[in-house]
C-alpha cells in the first residue's frame, strides 16, 4: 500500500478532521523517528498515519478500538509489523508491545495532543510560535492537557530517546507540516 492508497483509506473511514489531524501528525512523527532509529520510514509513516482508522467504527465500543483496525488492516494485506503495533497501541487490551515499532507508536500517539494543546494557548496559536521547552513546562503540569498520557510519552525511554529529544523531533516533525495541521 503506498502512502496515497492509505490517506484514502482514511478519508473513507474517518470523518473528523481533528481526528485525521491526529494521524497525520503521528505519521510525521513516527517519519521522524524512523530517520533517527535507521528504521523503515515508509513503514513507521503508515503506521503512524493508520493507526487509528478504526476510532469513529468503534466510538460506542471502545474496547474493540485497536482490534477492529487492525483486523482491517490485516485484511487489506499489510505487513504483520504494522498491524501488530496498532493493535497494541490501545492499552486496554493490555497487549506486550515487543518492537520498536510498537513502543514507537506508543509513545508517539499521546505527544501529537500535548504539542496542539501547548499550540493553542500561545496567543498565535501557531506550531512555529512555540520551542520544545514550552511543550516541555507544559509537560510538567499535571492539570494541562491531562488527557496528554506523561507516562506513556515517557516511554521514549524505550525506544532510547531521552523525553527532551523526544519532544524536539515531535515539535519539529509537526512544525513541518503545520499547514496540513492548521496551525
Ligand atoms: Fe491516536
Amino acid at each position: 500500500m503506498n502512502r496515497e492508497e492509505a490517506y484514502r483509506l482514511i478519508k473513507e473511514n474517518v470523518k473528523n478532521k481533528n481526528l485525521i489531524k491526529h494521524m497525520l501528525a503521528v505519521e510525521a512523527i513516527m517519519k521522524s523517528l524512523a530517520t533517527k532509529l535507521s528504521e523503515d520510514e515508509k513503514k513507521w509513516g503508515l503506521t503512524g498515519l493508520l493507526h487509528d482508522i478504526d476510532y469513529e467504527i468503534t466510538a460506542k465500543d471502545p474496547k474493540m478500538h485497536s482490534i477492529v483496525g487492525a483486523n482491517m488492516l490485516k485484511e487489506i494485506g499489510l505487513d504483520d509489523e504494522l498491524v501488530n503495533a496498532v493493535r497494541a497501541h490501545n492499552d486496554m487490551h493490555k497487549i506486550e508491545r515487543k518492537t520498536l515499532l510498537d513502543k514507537a507508536l506508543y509513545c508517539a500517539d499521546p505527544l501529537t495532543g500535548l504539542i496542539v494543546a501547548s499550540a493553542l494557548i500561545h496567543p498565535d496559536k501557531k506550531l512555529s510560535s512555540i520551542d520544545h521547552n514550552f511543550v516541555l513546562k507544559r509537560f510538567k503540569e499535571k492539570a494541562f492537557a491531562r488527557g496528554a498520557k506523561r507516562e506513556q510519552i515517557k516511554k521514549c525511554s524505550e525506544i532510547g530517546l531521552e523525553l527532551e529529544e523526544f519532544v524536539k523531533l515531535g515539535l519539529l516533525a509537526m512544525q513541518n507540516i503545520n499547514k496540513e495541521l492548521g496551525l
